[in-house]
């Protein structure tokens, strides 16, 4: 008789690993470029889903707020020119580990120290003008999400 496989109790999952949402902003340079289909496509084939998702043009007022987290940081009006130069996507995303993930997606913050295939180090041109924008907690996450989304237009999209 065939041996039928046993799996040990010890090697079952006992602890699921939570769906997570993130939102990923795709950025006016991504826009210019004509890279929405692109990214969204690698979003897509990494296994995320999409829960919410609009074109927007930010005011200069807006983009304040939805970075007010680096309001004393040098770089904090060349961020909030440029996020308010031309239209951007928000795009609120959904998968177990969904933050770390699309981190790992996009790559580092600035294009030239990214990992190769990631979507800065293919399209971005500096650290301002990177394509992507991603949260960097869950927590964040879910605030950054209902700063273009209210809840109850956010879709569970398992
Ligand atoms: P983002 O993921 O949108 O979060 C904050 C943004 O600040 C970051 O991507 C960069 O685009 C921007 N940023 C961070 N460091 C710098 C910098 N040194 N110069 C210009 N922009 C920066």
């Amino acid at each position: 008789m065939a041996a039928v496989p046993v799996i040990h109790p010890d090697n079952q999952r006992t602890q699921p690993m939570t769906v997570e949402r993130t939102l990923a902003i795709l950025k006016p340079d991504c826009v210019r470029k004509n890279l929405i289909g692109e990214v969204i496509r690698r979003i897509q084939e990494a296994g995320f889903r999409i829960c919410a998702l609009k074109m927007v043009k930010l005011s200069r007022q807006e983009a304040e707020g939805l970075y007010a987290v680096h309001q004393s940081r040098p770089f904090f009006e060349e961020l909030t020119t440029f996020m308010s130069s031309g239209p951007c996507v928000p795009i609120v995303l959904e998968k177990e580990n969904a933050v770390a993930d699309y981190r790992t997606l996009i790559g580092a913050t600035d294009p030239a120290e990214a990992a190769e295939g990631t979507i800065r180090r293919d399209f971005a041109d500096s650290k301002g003008e990177n394509i992507v924008h991603g949260s960097d907690s869950a927590e964040n996450g879910r605030i950054e999400s209902n700063y273009f989304f209210p809840e109850h237009v956010i879709v569970a999209n398992a």
